[in-house]
């Protein structure tokens, strides 16, 4: 796996480091709220695992599925639910918690649904943002990191299925796309 990788964009110390960060300023903001994280996968699972344990307070924790990448490294445009979420969001001060955050399509698209369904507050959490890319006006309430326009693996981003598993975030030499 590790011959696959051109460059490490952030270390396996990098996230930690930062996802400790990010736990300790939710902490603050959502003390004795009991969040709701909403996972978005596949993506997010690893970061929402670590998340999860640096915010160190009572929350909860569910699942939601949207699809709209397909193998390749281009979004298709169109964002498709795969797993729905039941009626748990009302009422509840909702984070929701995604890997990276590109054009937007697909956050945008779950904003509206997740707010149709009136949570107390609705909040985006996302690893990492990729401003420059971006379709439509949408931005996170908290970042990891501000990336650059590369295709990232790693830390729970893929490249068809693989390298999810890699505890730091790089990018892929050409051969492995063609
Ligand atoms: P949009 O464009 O809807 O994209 O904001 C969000 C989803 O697109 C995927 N994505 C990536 N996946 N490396 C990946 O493995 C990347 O560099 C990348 N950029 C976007 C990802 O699934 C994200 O949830
Ligand atoms: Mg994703």
């Amino acid at each position: 796996m590790k011959n696959d990788i051109e460059k490490v964009y952030y270390s396996e110390e990098m996230i930690q480091n930062r996802v400790r960060e990010l736990g300790q300023e939710l902490k603050t903001e959502y003390a004795g709220k009991k969040p709701l994280l909403v996972g978005v996968l596949k993506g997010s699972f690893i970061f929402l695992a670590d998340l999860a344990r640096a915010l160190d307070i009572h929350c909860e924790i569910e699942f939601i599925a949207v699809s709209s990448y397909g193998n390749g490294t281009e979004t298709s445009g169109e964002v498709k639910m795969t797993k729905a979420i039941g009626d748990v969001i009302r009422d509840r001060h909702v984070i929701v918690v995604e890997d990276i955050l590109d054009t937007g399509l697909t956050l945008d698209y779950l904003k509206k649904y997740l707010l149709s369904m009136n949570p107390a507050s609705l909040k985006i959490c996302t690893f990492l943002d990729k401003p420059s890319r971006r379709k439509v006006q949408i931005s996170a309430d908290y970042v990891g990191f501000e990336c650059i326009d590369a295709f990232y693996v790693g830390y729970g981003l893929d490249y068809a299925g693989e390298y999810r598993n890699l505890p730091y975030i790089g990018s892929l030499k050409p051969a492995i796309y063609s």
